[in-house]
């Protein structure tokens, strides 16, 4: 079904049902691969807020979650060289095995520019786990990237905590621009 969210119109392209199994799966991922860590999960607000909540549920064992804000697109629908820092990470990650949990990665200037600021904090481990990507947009690769929900054509979605214009976050669903 197709919706409208201020001028523009999306349609359905990954359902509630497919996210959840994929979540799951991500999450198993992660239980294995820190079995022998106390791990900080870090959301990159705001878009990464429903699928934080939903990812660290699946996790079973002893973990920490932390979160900074950072902004590229600030209401349009294409990522700006410009990030803006919004809120810092408060927490110490020094010695630690850092997750950076994001929602999107594009052209992945945004994850460039928190992996080379927490590197300096001198964190045992940094790893990013993002529900989607974006693989004809990104610039240039991104070594820490290694868990990736979904791989999507370089278009523009909405839903499930992504907005177009601040609006949209509270979709179950993910929706591309039409
Ligand atoms: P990047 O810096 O170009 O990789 O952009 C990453 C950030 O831009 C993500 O964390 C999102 O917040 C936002 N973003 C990128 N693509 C989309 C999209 O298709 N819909 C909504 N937000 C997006
Ligand atoms: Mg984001």
């Amino acid at each position: 079904m197709k919706i409208k969210i201020a001028d523009l119109e999306f349609e359905p392209l990954i359902s509630e049902k497919v996210i959840v199994e994929r979540t799951k799966a991500i999450g198993q991922q992660l239980n294995a691969d820190y079995q022998n860590s106390i791990p900080v999960f870090v959301g990159v607000l705001n878009g990464s807020f429903l699928f934080i909540a939903d990812l660290i549920k699946e996790i079973d064992r002893p973990c920490e979650i932390a979160f900074t804000k950072l902004a590229s697109y600030y209401g349009g629908t294409t990522s700006k060289l410009k990030i803006r820092d919004d809120i810092d990470l408060i927490m110490d990650i020094k010695d630690r095995d850092v997750v950076i949990i994001e929602d999107i990665v594009d052209t992945g200037n945004t994850l460039h520019y928190l992996i080379d600021k927490l590197k300096k904090r001198n964190p045992a481990s940094i790893a990013v786990c993002s529900l989607l990507l974006k693989p004809e947009a990104l610039l240039s690769p991104i070594e820490e990237l290694k868990y990736v929900g979904f791989e999507i054509e370089n278009e523009f979605v909405v839903g499930y905590g992504l907005d177009y214009q601040e609006m949209g976050r509270n979709l179950r669903d993910i929706y591309k621009k039409i």
